[in-house]
Formats: C-alpha cells, sequence, structure tokens
C-alpha cells in the first residue's frame, strides 16, 4: 500500500472534517485538484474503528491436533471441521495474496498442531514465493518437528516457535496426555541446528508447572532459546480455567528476580503480544500477559481458520465467511472489499472485555463449545 502523503492528509482531514458537514458539497476534485473520496478511502491504511491497521495473519490450517493439553484442548473428542470446508492451499494462499493488498505482512502458520497438515511447506513455498511478506513463522507443539523443519526452512520458513510447558516428561504425560515429550525436545534439537534461534512458549498454571519458570529459563539459555511465558487465558477450549490458575505476568518476574537479580525491561515499540525483559547476564524473555495486562490497544491481529471464516479478535464469537465468496467465484477485489469494509468496523479487545468482567469464570461454556468448533482455541489458531 502507497503512504500518504502530507498534501494528501490535509485533503483527506478536510473530507472527513466533522466541520464540513456535507461532503457532497464539495468536489474534492475541483476543490484540490485530487481524486474523488471513494479513491482517497482505498488509499488510505486500512485501519479499524481504534486506528490499529491489519498487519499479522495468523493461518490455523488445522483444527487436528495430537496433544490434549489441558489449558486447550481438554476433551478426548471434538465437533470436527467437516473435510470438505477445509481450504486447500490454494485457497489459503489466495486468500493471504488478497490479505497482503489490505495490509498484512506477517503471516503465522498455527493450529491445532500445523504439522499434522503434510503438505505446510508447500504452502510455506507458496506464501514466500508473494515475496511480499515480512515474517513467516510457525508455532508447534514439536512432535513433528524433526521431520520438518528443514523442507520447512528449504520452502521459505523465516522462524518457529514451539510450545514446551514442562521439562518432565511425566508431567507432560499428565499435562497432555500423551507420552511425547522426547519427540518435543527432538524437535526442538532439529529446530534449533535448522533455524538457529528459536522461540520457545510455557504457559504457566499454578499447580501444574508453576515450579519450573527457573528450570525453564535454563533450559533456554543452554538451547539459545527466547522463552515467553504465558498467562493461562480463558479462551475457547479452556473449559477448566480459573483465576487461582492464572500465575500472573509479576508472579514470573518475581521467581525470576529471586534467581537471577534485577530484571530490566527491554524497551520496544511493537504490537506484540509478548513483553520483552532482560536478565542481568543479557538474557532476553518475554511474558504474555494476555489475562492481566491486555495488549488490545495495539492488537493488529486476525485469524483465518482452517474452513476460511475470518476472526478479527482471539475472543470473537463470529467470523466473517470468506470461503462462501471464494468457493462462489467472486472477484479479488470483491473478497478485498469485504475484508476492508469488516476491519474498517473492527471494535473488538476482548481480552480487555474480559478483565472488566466480575465474577469471571470460563468465557464459553462446554455444551457450547460442543455444537460449534469455531468457538475453539484450536479451531481458531492459539
Ligand atoms: P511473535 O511474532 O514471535 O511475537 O509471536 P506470537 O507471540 O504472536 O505467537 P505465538 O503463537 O507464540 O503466541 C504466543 C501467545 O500469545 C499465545 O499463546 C497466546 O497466549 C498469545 N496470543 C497470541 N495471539 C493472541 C491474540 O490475538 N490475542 C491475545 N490476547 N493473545 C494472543
Ligand atoms: N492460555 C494461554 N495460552 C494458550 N495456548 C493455548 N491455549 C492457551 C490458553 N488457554 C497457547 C499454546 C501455544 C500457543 C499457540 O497458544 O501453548 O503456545
Ligand atoms: Fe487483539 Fe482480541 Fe487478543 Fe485483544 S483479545 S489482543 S483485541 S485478538
Amino acid at each position: 500500500m502507497r503512504p500518504v502523503s502530507a498534501p494528501w492528509l490535509a485533503a483527506v482531514a478536510a473530507i472527513f472534517s466533522r466541520d464540513v458537514a456535507d461532503t457532497a458539497q464539495l468536489d474534492p476534485v475541483d476543490m484540490f485538484g485530487l481524486p474523488s473520496r471513494d479513491v482517497i478511502i482505498n488509499e488510505m491504511p486500512l485501519v479499524d474503528t481504534l486506528g490499529r491497521p491489519l498487519r499479522n495473519l495468523r493461518l490455523s490450517v488445522t483444527d487436528r491436533c495430537n496433544l490434549r493439553c489441558q489449558y486447550c484442548m481438554p476433551e478426548m473428542e471434538y465437533a470436527w471441521l467437516p473435510r470438505t470446508d477445509v481450504l486447500r492451499l490454494e485457497e489459503i494462499n489466495r486468500l493471504v495474496g488478497i490479505f497482503i493488498e489490505a495490509g498484512v505482512d506477517k503471516v503465522r502458520l498455527t493450529g491445532g498442531e500445523p504439522l499434522l497438515r503434510r503438505d505446510v511447506p508447500a504452502l510455506v513455498r507458496m506464501l514466500s514465493a508473494t515475496g511480499r511478506l515480512q515474517d513467516i513463522a510457525l508455532t508447534t507443539n514439536g512432535i513433528l518437528l524433526s521431520q520438518f523443519a528443514r523442507p520447512l526452512r528449504e520452502a521459505g520458513l523465516h522462524r518457529v516457535t514451539v510450545s514446551l510447558d514442562t521439562l518432565r516428561p511425566d508431567r507432560f504425560l499428565a499435562l497432555s496426555r500423551v507420552d511425547s515429550h522426547a519427540a518435543v525436545l527432538e524437535g526442538i534439537r532439529s529446530a534449533r541446528e535448522v533455524f538457529g534461534h528459536i522461540k520457545l512458549d510455557a504457559v504457566v498454571l499454578r499447580g501444574t508447572n508453576d515450579d519450573e519458570i527457573v528450570p525453564l529459563m535454563e533450559y533456554a539459555k543452554a538451547n539459545d532459546a527466547e522463552i515467553r511465558f504465558i498467562e493461562y487465558m480463558d479462551v475457547g477450549g479452556a473449559t477448566g480455567w480459573s483465576f487461582e490458575q492464572v500465575v500472573g505476568r509479576q508472579e514470573i518476574l518475581e521467581v525470576l528476580a529471586r534467581a537471577y537479580g534485577t530484571i530490566e525491561d527491554v524497551h520496544e515499540d511493537s504490537s506484540a503480544p509478548a513483553q520483552r525483559f532482560r536478565l542481568p547476564d543479557g538474557t532476553v524473555f518475554g511474558i504474555v500477559a494476555s489475562t492481566t495486562t491486555p495488549f488490545c490497544r495495539t492488537c493488529d491481529r486476525s485469524r483465518l481458520t482452517a474452513d476460511g471464516l475470518w476472526y478479527r479478535c482471539l475472543y470473537a464469537t463470529g467470523g466473517l465467511d470468506l470461503r462462501g465468496p471464494l468457493r462462489a467465484g467472486h472477484s479479488d477485489a470483491h473478497i478485498r472489499s469485504l475484508i476492508d469494509e469488516a476491519w474498517r468496523a473492527r471494535d473488538d479487545r476482548g481480552a480487555e472485555r474480559r478483565l472488566e468482567e466480575r465474577d469471571r469464570s470460563t468465557f464459553i461454556p462446554r455444551d457450547a463449545l460442543r455444537t460449534d468448533p469455531h468457538l475453539e482455541m484450536h479451531t481458531r489458531g492459539g
């Protein structure tokens, strides 16, 4: 998208100014020698009602997962997306192309577990071939990573984040119901070999793994990884969520300060969910404090589900169907106009709204999750 130059800004300000109540009386072409209002709207950066741009797109490529983590997918069986609804790679790639036109320059592949879709490297190759994405990343549980790290890298993937909540195999089994801890560590080893630096995500749960904050930090240091400690969120599938189980940012910082000494803020202007900090030895780590300190005010992220619904907030209960228009043969321009219109109307700040609620318990009741798989975190991408 072309940047709006200063004379344009003045013209746009005049056209949209409240003082100029009836813009129909003004012909912008005559007054300023400029194109019409519609053209100006199309050339303006796409922002929502809170001035937030559309930049970060999370692509959930499958709703399936090979773990059953207590904080995400605690049930054994779920209502799965019908297979015929799941977008083909070419369909995902076409939608991403339209999103790029609308301003997206960062894409993250998620799931469910994205690597359960074995053709993910082919998707990465297509996305990379656009040459217009600043960042192509993947969030994975790591189980299949040793097999996929190299093909993903060769396809053009820039970055990998692996979930690692515990260093203890017995705990991993209790937390995820699957005995695959060794496979995850192997996946991390391969990813390091191929990508060099990686990120690790650890959701901290009181009474489950909150005694591993320092050991996990040590593991990250030893493996040249940036670890992010994540506050337990009450999103979709977290049916067992309660505030008592949340270990907040402040508490995590206190534990680390006791072990390592004074912790510094890393000051950066960023829309990323993780706030970054530095230990006295220079090690940088992050805390994703979505529960106690939401970052909605700067949130530029949205999510596309595997079946082509577009969610403008992690907490949104409804998404915009893009699969319908895509499969009905509508043009890119038409789909782009749907995206633009929906983003301009966006006023979501789900995590902040949850914080304002008293008597907070799980966000979505179990029965509702059974009838609509889109309400699940694993469907819309963690
Ligand atoms: P970077 O680009 O490396 O900053 O990645 P990321 O932090 O965006 O991605 P990752 O998949 O590692 O997400 C880490 C955590 O951030 C997730 O586990 C969520 O808890 C939280 N998170 C991700 N997206 C959102 C979001 O849209 N809203 C909120 N409130 N939290 C989010
Ligand atoms: N709270 C916080 N993080 C969660 N994730 C999944 N469910 C939750 C939750 N309820 C995380 C996963 C992974 C990322 C994609 O989302 O651990 O790191
Ligand atoms: Fe963005 Fe919604 Fe997450 Fe807030 S809760 S940061 S608005 S996705």
